[in-house]
């Protein structure tokens, strides 16, 4: 167990925001929780890419999960069960798949983020969302004062949500994902952009789809570690019918998605069509090639950035009715 220490966690969040932590534990053994206290505040923290922090100074105790390794639980012909802990690397440990020709991650190569995170917002990109590929997921139950297995069909599994944001918030430690991926290539090219992509190819491997998957991605989304940031900052939002047959006609060009009996629309489009693309505010910018994209200059603070995003909700909400919620997680008092 390392001793606690006041720490700064700048450097460990994708917005790079000044933030002071008083007392910072580093977890490299699950172990180690047992000894936690948790009838004080704290908060879990993987690469802290999808995290806002808005206080400069936070009391809570910050575990730092970064358990690392890979063990394959069982495998057949056809599938792999393999057991990652939480600190791993999210797309370093895709890119380890691709080489053992285990499949099924290539839509999501490239995510920046840790393996105990992804499960958290389930995470997604061109046509897949990883709780596809979820198997279950274990961790620290501190109700129970022990260590649980949660079963796929128990996650509660939705569109950038789980149960881990929603009923064990606060209440579980994830501390490993059992992944159960594919040995035969089964590729997933439901994305537009994917489909054009391979449009004049015969055949492709699953190598060329996560290079297509990175260039892709790299041409809209900017990397964290030269211009900070945390991904998409809002999630699409899902309106009803009846809101969408009020906003289609005056936006006949809206991209817009079939979410079961309801609608997901792009936050993107409607951030782009407030003139707000590329539109900065001292220290804070939505990325000029993806508006649901909040970057930080790095000479700014979290409060500016949350301050940022409220400006884009009420923008939004002004033009289109429709209210813009956060993606990224944020800590501290709003
Ligand atoms: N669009 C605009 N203006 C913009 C951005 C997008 O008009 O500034 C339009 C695009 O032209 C396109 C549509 O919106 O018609 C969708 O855009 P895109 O394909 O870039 O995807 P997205 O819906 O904006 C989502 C995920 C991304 C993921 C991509 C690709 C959410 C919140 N975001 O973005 O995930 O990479 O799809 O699958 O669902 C993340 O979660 O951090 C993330 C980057």
């Amino acid at each position: 167990m390392s001793w606690p220490t006041a720490h700064s966690i700048k450097a460990l969040n994708g917005f790079q925001v000044p933030c002071n932590v008083e007392r910072y534990y580093t977890i490299a053994k699950a172990n180690q929780l047992l000894d936690i206290d948790f009838e004080e505040s704290f908060f879990v923290l993987g690469q802290g890419t999808n995290t806002l922090f808005i206080e400069e100074n936070i009391k809570s105790n910050i575990l730092h999960m970064l358990e690392t390794g890979i063990n394959i639980l069982d495998e057949n012909d056809k599938e792999v069960y393999l057991e990652v802990k939480a600190g791993n690397s999210w797309p370093e440990f895709v890119e380890w798949t691709l080489y053992q020709n285990f499949y099924g991650l290539e839509n999501l190569s490239l995510i920046p983020g840790s393996v105990g995170a992804c499960p958290v917002q389930n995470i997604g990109a061109y046509g897949v969302e990883v709780m596809d590929l979820i198997h279950e997921v274990k961790g620290f139950s501190i109700p129970q004062g022990r260590f649980i297995s949660i079963a796929h069909d128990a996650c509660e599994f939705t569109y950038r949500n789980s149960i881990f944001k929603g009923k064990l918030k606060g209440k579980f430690i994830i501390t490993s994902v059992v992944f159960r991926l594919n040995k035969t290539f089964s590729p997933n090219i439901s994305y537009q952009p994917l489909r054009d992509y391979f449009k004049d190819s015969s055949g492709f491997t699953a190598q060329d789809l996560a290079q297509a998957v990175i260039e892709i991605r790299q041409s809209k989304l900017p990397n964290h570690k030269e211009i900070y940031n945390c991904g998409s900052f809002f999630q699409n939002p899902i309106v009803s019918k009846d809101k969408l047959n009020q906003m289609i006609d005056r936006y006949p060009e809206m991209p817009v998605y079939a979410f079961g009996d309801q609608y997901k629309l792009s936050a993107g489009y409607l951030i782009e069509s407030c003139g707000l693309k590329g539109f900065t505010l001292g220290n804070v910018s939505t990325y000029h090639k993806q508006a649901l994209v909040i970057t930080h200059n790095g000479l700014g603070n979290g409060r500016e950035i949350y301050e940022f995003s409220e400006y884009i909700i009420r923008e939004v909400e002004k033009k289109f009715g429709v209210k813009l919620h956060r993606e990224v997680n944020v800590v501290g008092n709003v």
